[in-house]
């Protein structure tokens, strides 16, 4: 697999006379490759947009090699730049032009055949409204902009920080449905997103960040993989009996209001079994697989907490993590996988 983009050891601090140092990205790691739809994750605050910003020249890193398609960041950027199109965080339009004169006059100035610009508006839903002035956009109908102006140039790598936000189920839907597009035709994407769900259905592989560091990257089942407790939710009519004959088989069990949940189990056989021999019959047998989003609140800590509000920089620093919550499912030459201290 070749490296689409490469970024060893990011450092950047900011810093201000009223606050001071504010370390943004700390020594952060992502690697996509061709091919990826490539989902970066991390709670407000944690270093996507400042790690966007560094890898496209927005801002200056402090430390770390970073490089797309092999041109190392910022340096040899220019020879690139043409094959990659990015939105980081929305960008400001000309209230005045309409969608189609914006479109244009970007065009223009990057090269591309103003015959773009019908395509692109096309492609994300704004055909039809095309001749509109922004001011009168909604925030999905920009969002859907943006993302057209980064498609201008029919990009070879995609940088999307945020392409969902503002979006309507429909809109999520089709911006779903236009990334698969663009990946079956060879395109890679590197997608931020807070909806897990939608990086869930969307990307095939993940980085996620927790105050400037990665606390997970690797395959989407791979990451999700790590955290499944092979945990089935049984109901039955007689749990508590059904929850000690499986105790005396040797499973974990725990009682909830009106099913059990039963842990360790590699084969679901071994719960209808040992119900069903002693007549107690099995109403429903559901796997419990973590999704996305209990997996990202695990590995960053930020787990709602019913009373109190949570604080945007509240999430865990990696290094005080338990050491078998950060996990690093990295899958560069050999796709193993190995566990980062
Ligand atoms: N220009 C800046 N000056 C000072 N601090 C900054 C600047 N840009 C970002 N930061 C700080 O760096 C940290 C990381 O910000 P960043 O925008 O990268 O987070 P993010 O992961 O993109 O968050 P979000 O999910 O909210 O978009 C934050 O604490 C932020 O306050
Ligand atoms: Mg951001």
């Amino acid at each position: 697999m070749s490296a689409v983009i490469e970024i060893d050891g990011l450092r950047k601090t900011f810093h201000s006379v009223r606050q001071g140092h504010r370390v943004a990205v700390d020594g952060f790691d992502l690697r996509v490759d061709a091919g990826q739809i490539h989902g970066f994750l991390g709670p407000n605050g944690s270093g996507k947009t400042t790690t966007l910003r560094a890898l496209l020249g927005l801002v200056r890193a402090d430390a770390g090699r970073m490089s797309v398609f092999g041109a190392s960041s910022p340096q040899e950027l220019p020879a690139v730049a043409g094959r990659v199109g990015a939105i980081v965080e929305s960008p400001q339009f000309f209230g005045n032009f309409t969608a189609h004169r914006t479109l244009r006059l970007l065009a223009l100035a990057g090269g591309v055949p103003t015959t773009r610009v019908d395509e692109v508006l096309e492609q994300v839903g704004l055909r039809d409204r095309g001749d509109e002035r922004v001011k009168g956009y909604s925030l999905g109908m920009k969002q859907r902009l943006a993302v057209a102006s980064a498609l201008l140039k029919d990009p070879e790598l995609l940088i999307l920080d945020e392409p969902a936000n503002g979006l309507d189920p429909a809109g999520i839907r089709e911006m779903r449905d236009l990334m698969r597009s663009l990946s079956a035709a060879g395109v890679t994407v590197l997608l931020s997103s807070h909806i897990l769900a939608e990086i869930q259905l969307i990307c095939d592989h993940v980085t996620i960040i927790s105050r400037g560091r990665r606390v997970a990257a690797g395959r989407v089942d791979e990451v999700l993989a790590g955290f499944d407790q092979h945990e089935f939710a049984v109901r039955v009519a007689d749990p508590e009996r059904a929850a000690q004959l499986l105790r005396a088989g040797g499973l974990a069990v725990t009682e909830h209001d009106d099913q059990l949940v039963v842990g360790g189990v590699d084969e679901p056989e071994l719960i209808t079994r040992t119900l069903g021999e002693q007549g107690i019959w099995v109403r429903e047998l559901v796997p419990l697989r973590p999704d996305l989003e209990s997996v990202f609140l695990e590995l960053t800590g930020t787990t709602p907490h019913p009373t109190v509000p949570r604080q945007v920089d509240g999430s865990v620093l990696p290094d005080a993590a338990p050491r078998d919550a950060v996990i690093d499912l990295d899958v560069r030459a050999d796709e193993t996988r190995e566990v980062q201290a």
